[in-house]
């Protein structure tokens, strides 16, 4: 057991984020990259889907301050990334900063544990986007086999000309008084278009990240175009008709429904640990620091001023959707664009499903960007074999990561239902929180005289919080997903022992002084 709570020597790692050259990664993106990346990873299907069936389920108009209660959180430890990805600005993110402060068994859980976040998180978003295109698609005459646009099992139903999932369909079926059963049925049995759209956006992560991120920055400029122009018919809308406003948001907290969860005070915080999932994203800012140009000045604006602007455009968002429509009509696939139909403004609803689908495609391209360069690092260590290290030469990235990666979620996002991969990103992604804000406060006091071009402040309240409102969120996500996530890092520290610990560079060198 020797060596495995090894600390990976801080001064390595700044010599590692300093090197240059062919096998290296390409240092190609400036601040306006950056913020546009963590936007990029954030904005997706967590406000485009998520929030009507938290705020239809659980929250009521109240799940305004469900998006303020999960952003705190977020706050808390976008703060405490911040001060990581500039002092010590590695593609390894969580990883590398658990290496430098608990050792490498906690480096290697937390690893993998960001499989959770990065791969599944792509995987579930682009299940997400399976669906939207395959409603897109049929909304414009083209109609695909069903049993191809969804994962196996998943029962569709053909309502009112559309293939919709059954298990969404109740509420809407009873108030029309229609009978699913009486419908024509499909299973799904391999969902190809999720598939179809990993392997395109690992194409392009292959290609350049230079390519890569201009890609995602002009996606990102239509995606928050649409969310702006979501807030400004909405806001018309209700500053003409404040009798529908007053109607929707009364009461503002629906009184409990008897069950913790279901509305009143208890219903906010399950709603926050629901649409916590919308906020993922700005630590993948993190990983591509050995890709920024300035990384100690230019991190801490990528993953704070992408959090900023994300948290203003959902909180505003929230409000308005539950003021032009009833949070009873919300649990939909697409709620904002049931929030523009109700403001009348036909061609909006085309605009928001346009503007989703695009903008759910730069969730996948920055999540699989994260996990291509934290398995970049893991092997640069020595913690993965060599091959997922290697650096294209004319490419400059990750290629045989990525594409490994690329296959293997594209497998996961075409078998595995969106809702157990969604959980597991989030408990995945709050562990790497409290991992990263314990990090912070831990390296403070042991190393407080190393250069921190950004410093967290009220160290420790800020990571305290971090760590309990995460632990919180956590708390409130079901049993079953705990243990997945157990099951998850039992196998993980399987292939530690049996490789990790064996070929690691830091303990070898150890064995050798
Ligand atoms: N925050 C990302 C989304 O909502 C993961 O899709």
């Amino acid at each position: 057991m020797s060596g495995i709570f090894v600390r990976k020597p801080l001064d390595s790692l700044l010599a590692e984020a300093h090197q240059e050259g062919e096998h290296t990664l390409r240092r190609a993106l400036n601040v306006t990259n950056l913020v546009a990346l963590g936007i990029g990873a954030i904005i997706g299907a967590g406000i485009f889907v998520l929030t009507g069936s938290a705020a239809a389920q659980y929250a009521g108009p109240a799940i305004v301050l469900s998006f303020v209660l999960a952003g705190f959180g977020c706050v808390f430890a976008g703060l405490c990334y911040a001060e990581f990805a500039s002092m010590i600005p590695i593609a390894g993110s969580a990883y590398t900063y658990g290496y430098a402060t608990l050792g490498e068994l906690f480096a290697w859980i937390i690893g993998w544990d960001l499989i959770l976040e990065y791969a599944f998180g792509a995987a579930t978003v682009a299940s997400g986007w399976s669906a939207n295109v395959f409603q897109f698609l049929q909304r414009i005459g083209i109609s695909l086999p069903p049993q191809f646009a969804a994962t196996p099992g998943t029962k569709l139903v053909l309502f009112e000309g559309l293939w919709r999932p059954s298990g969404t369909l109740g509420a809407e079926a009873a108030a029309k008084g229609i009978n699913l059963a009486t419908l024509p049925q499909a299973t799904g049995s391999f969902n190809i278009i999720a598939f179809l759209a990993i392997c395109l956006v690992t194409l392009v992560l292959v290609i350049g990240i230079k390519e890569s991120a201009t890609l995602n920055t002009i996606i990102v400029f239509i995606k928050v175009g649409t969310v702006l122009v979501f807030i400004a018919v909405a806001a018309s809308y209700l500053i003409a008709h404040p009798d529908v406003a007053m109607k929707n948001w009364h009461p503002f907290i629906p009184q409990n429904l008897g069950e913790f969860g279901k509305f009143g005070y208890s219903g906010i915080g399950r709603g926050a640990a629901v649409i916590f999932f919308a906020y993922i994203g700005f630590d993948a800012v993190s990983t591509a620091a050995q890709e920024a140009k300035n990384p100690q000045k230019d991190m801490p604006m990528g993953i704070l001023g992408s959090l900023a602007i994300c948290t203003v455009l959902y909180i505003v968002t929230a409000g308005l959707l539950t003021g032009v429509t009833s949070y009873t009509t919300l649990n939909v696939a697409a709620p904002v664009a049931v929030g523009m139909a109700a403001t009348g403004v036909r061609w909006g609803e085309y605009l928001v499903l346009i503007g989703s689908i695009l903008g759910l495609s730069t969730v996948m391209l920055v999540m699989l960007l994260g996990q291509s360069r934290v398995f970049y690092s893991m092997s640069r260590d020595g913690l993965l074999p060599a091959w997922a290290g290697k650096v294209h030469p004319r490419f400059r990235t990750p290629y045989v990561s990525s594409i490994t990666v690329g296959i293997f979620v594209a497998i996961f996002a075409s078998l595995i239902p969106i809702g157990i991969l969604g959980e597991l990103v989030s408990i995945g992604t709050l562990l790497a929180f409290v991992i990263v804000c314990a990090g912070v406060w831990i390296l403070r006091r042991n190393q407080p005289d190393i250069a921190r071009p950004f410093k967290t402040p009220m160290v420790p309240f800020v990571p305290i919080m971090g760590i309990l409102v995460s632990l919180y969120l956590m708390a409130s996500l079901p049993f079953d997903t705990w243990l997945r996530l157990i099951i998850w890092l039992i196998i993980g520290l399987g292939i530690y022992f049996g490789y990790g610990r064996h070929h690691s560079k830091v303990r070898l060198a150890l064995k050798k002084n």
